[in-house]
């Protein structure tokens, strides 16, 4: 049985072999940095991880896996200008390095790039089936980004609007990648559904502990700027909660610094971090986290595939949930 790495190890010699640099340099040199600014390749690997549950191989695959890669790449490349964000990976974002009209025109050759890519699976009947599901994704995450930048200055946000959000911009993509795995393996109707259901939920984990990093992570370790989400006003998790639990006086001193914008940028960071500190609100987002995690094992148990290989898919998770970048 293969490890999460070697599906990892497999994707990346699939991607080494379809380079993207060609003319015009300016469009497709930073197509490459992107796909090869590293990451953790999640969503490739899911496909790859729904697909080998009802199949020996997994090479018929690797071109939805590819596909799925790039438009998450592509939705980076383009919540990087729109979050305006420098850091990625450690890295520039491809704005920052290569400025905004590059990054507007290589994230729309890369979403273009998806559809070349679905297209080459070798079992055509399937494809129009693929590309429906992708085009149902690919709508959703707009969907969600609108939400997300709505809701940057709009006060009264509900955590119920909060997780609708996070469904449609994150977990749609990661329910599309295991619903497209058992697509292309014809795992059935049934199976097919508890699939999408475990990608779903372990979707919205994945989310609520990206925002989670968001404030309390490692800057050396996180990859992205730490504080992002508090300097842009989002309405994560963590902030409705807090707003339903300080007390009056808290409420609105938090509810002043999520209007502001001319503040000092640590002053910012630091003051709000404390509130969240102070209201124990990590913890709370964790509780909530996990219960999304155990709402998807329960319909992992749920798809008729081998213990040993739905295994691995619940390994991944579960090193999901723990991890720092
Ligand atoms: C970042 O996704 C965007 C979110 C949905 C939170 P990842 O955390 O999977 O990013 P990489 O590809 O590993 O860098
Ligand atoms: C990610 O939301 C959603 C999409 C890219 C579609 P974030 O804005 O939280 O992602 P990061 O934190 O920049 O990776
Ligand atoms: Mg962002
Ligand atoms: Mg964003
Ligand atoms: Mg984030």
């Amino acid at each position: 049985m293969p490890s999460i790495n070697e599906f990892q190890k497999i994707f990346l010699d699939y991607l080494q072999d379809n380079a993207f640099e060609q003319a015009p340099q300016g469009l497709y040199q930073p197509v490459d940095y992107m796909m090869q600014l590293g990451g953790k390749r999640l969503r490739p690997v899911l496909v790859l991880l729904s697909y080998h549950l009802f199949r020996d191989d997994f090479r018929p695959a690797l071109p939805v896996a590819l596909a799925m890669e790039v438009f998450h790449n592509f939705s980076l490349v383009h919540d990087d200008i729109m979050d305006e964000a420098p850091l990625r990976r450690g890295q520039a974002t491809v704005h920052h390095r290569y400025g905004l009209n590059t990054g507007i025109l290589s994230g729309d050759v890369m979403l273009i790039l998806c559809y070349k890519y679905l297209v080459k699976v070798e079992n055509s009947a399937l494809i129009p089936a693929l590309v429906e599901t992708f085009n149902e994704v690919a709508i959703k995450v707009c969907e969600g980004q609108q939400y997300d930048m709505d809701f940057e200055t709009k006060e009264d946000v509900t955590i119920a609007a909060y997780l609708k959000m996070i469904e449609y911009k994150t977990a749609a993509l990661i329910e599309g990648c295991m619903g497209m795995g058992g697509i292309l393996a014809e795992a059935g109707a049934e199976n097919i559904a508890h699939l999408k259901a475990f990608g779903r939920n372990i979707g919205l984990a994945f989310q609520m502990q990206d925002d989670i990093l968001d404030t309390f992570g490692d800057p050396d370790k996180f990859g992205k700027k730490v504080g992002g989400d508090i300097l842009n006003n989002k309405k994560t998790y963590l902030i409705l909660k807090a707003y339903e639990l300080a007390g009056e006086a808290d409420r609105q001193r938090l509810k002043q610094w999520m209007r502001s914008t001319t503040e000092s940028e640590a002053e910012k960071i630091n003051a709000v971090t404390q509130l969240l500190i102070d209201l124990n609100i990590q913890d709370l987002a964790m509780e909530k986290m996990i219960s999304y995690q155990e709402t998807a094992f329960k319909h992992l148990a749920q798809v008729k595939a081998s213990a040993e290989k739905k295994q691995i898919l619940l390994n991944l998770a579960e090193a999901l949930l723990v991890r720092e970048v």
